[in-house]
């Protein structure tokens, strides 16, 4: 069928059929954080784009390529959000949360927006589970966070997932390994990929994860920043991966985790998954001493993660995962005649308000597809109702598993629902 309109490349819709599966999976991830103390935070859909472009980084591909931008009727230049924690900061800042609570610690479920170039596991309208602690300047803090997304996963049993961590050091010990990064770089330039090359000098840092194959090679040999960090930064990720330890999480060291928003400071790590294919990523973060600050607040410590729901969905249906997520209407009111119809539609109102969910014929159909139709939603009672019904003032109710079907008066429907 042609259709006049399709969604936009990049986009998806959440059909029906599929909604159930994420609201099992929203209300898993809302489980666990509240049992980490964790409170919901909500903020618009876009924000100034000056917000995004200081606070993710004018040369990051998610501000140079990516973003959504467009100017408003009045002039005003307005970005969809591509990710949380610039928003979470400038809500932080603005409501003044650091004024109520030493440590704000917050989590969200919502849809963000990159201009990517659309493939398994990368869309361009996506939407990310994440969570922030603003305030502390502790290991134990990050230690927390990383084990707040590993308990999500663990949660919903997913085997073979890789934790990752690095530290990406501070404006202290940064500068002076990237300069010994690039002296490593320089004879090797003419060999990298062409991104790579434009990376030179704009973010070296970022060579250290090209996908290139080639690249991956000259990288292999090349000095990592957890080797270079300062005192300060070293006791801070060494501390981290103690604490790591202690909480039994298996983790990984790995040089190469450096992420692609600038606003990372010591802890940077990814949750990856080899069910992936090439966007392995299931989540990322890290801490972000510096952002406040940035965004106009006074120097605050803060670190947090962000987690694709589209991939942990991929995930969950690669490994079989039981959503458990069939919702059910419990009863079908069939009418045999428009009396019957006129009842039923009294009745349903009823039983839902007493918590019982209903379906009712719209369609005037026969009986017969009426039955049809209640088999194939899976209800567990249809309730029958004619004139003959209403002359005798008792509903034939039929108990779809069992097959049994009894005369109920209309008085004692409820209770006879409810006690089975
Ligand atoms: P990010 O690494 O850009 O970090 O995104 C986090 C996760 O979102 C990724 O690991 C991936 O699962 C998912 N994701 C990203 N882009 C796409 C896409 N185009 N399609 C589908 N899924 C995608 C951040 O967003 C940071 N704000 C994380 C953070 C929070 N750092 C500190 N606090």
């Amino acid at each position: 069928m042609t259709v006049s309109y399709r969604a936009i490349r990049g986009t998806k819709d959440i059909l029906p059929i599929d909604s159930p599966k994420w609201q099992s999976v929203e209300n898993t991830i809302r489980d666990v954080m509240h049992l980490w103390n964790y409170r919901e935070i909500r903020t618009p859909a876009f924000e100034e784009t000056g917000l995004f472009a200081r606070g993710i980084g004018e040369l990051t591909d998610i501000v140079a390529k990516e973003m959504y931008t467009l100017k408003d009727r009045s002039d005003t230049s307005i970005t969809l959000k591509p990710e949380m924690t610039a928003s979470v900061v400038r809500a932080y800042l603005q409501n003044n949360l650091g004024k109520q609570l030493p440590l704000v610690k917050v989590y969200y479920i919502a849809a963000m927006f990159r201009q990517e170039r659309p493939q398994a596991g990368r869309l361009r309208q996506f939407h990310q589970f994440g969570a922030e602690a603003i305030g502390s300047p502790y290991p134990e803090v990050d230690a927390e966070l990383i084990g707040l997304s590993v308990a999500v996963y663990e949660r919903f049993g997913i085997r073979n997932a890789l934790l990752k961590v690095n530290s990406v050091g501070c404006p202290l010990c940064r500068p002076r390994y990237k300069e010994l990064l690039k002296s490593y770089l320089k004879p090797l330039l003419p060999k990298l990929s062409e991104e790579t090359q434009h990376r030179y000098e704009s973010n070296p840092l970022r060579i250290l994860d090209s996908k290139e194959e080639s690249d991956r090679e000259i990288i292999a040999g090349a000095p990592m920043i957890k080797d270079h960090l300062c005192t300060e930064c070293a006791d801070h990720f060494r501390t981290l991966q103690e604490q790591l330890g202690q909480m039994k999480l298996k983790f990984e060291v790995d040089g190469r985790i450096v992420r692609g928003l600038d606003y990372y400071t010591r802890t940077a790590y990814e949750i990856i998954s080899p069910d992936l294919g090439s966007q392995d990523a299931l989540a990322g973060g890290g801490r972000y001493d510096l952002l406040v600050k940035e965004l106009g607040g006074k120097e605050t410590p803060a670190v947090g993660f962000a987690a694709g729901i589209e991939r942990l969905l991929m995930v969950l249906e690669k490994q079989k995962y039981d959503f458990q997520a069939e919702v059910n209407v419990t009863v079908f009111l069939a009418a045999t005649d428009d009396a019957g119809r006129a009842w039923s539609l009294e009745r349903a109102r009823e039983l839902r308000a007493a918590g019982l969910a209903c379906e009712v014929d719209l369609l005037k159909r026969s009986l017969k597809a009426q039955m049809k139709e209640a088999d194939r939603q899976r209800v567990r009672f249809v309730i029958i109702v004619g004139d003959k019904e209403l002359k005798d003032g008792a509903a034939t109710v039929r108990n779809m598993k069992s097959g049994v079907q009894e005369q109920v008066k209309f008085d004692r429907i409820l209770d006879h629902l409810k006690a089975r």
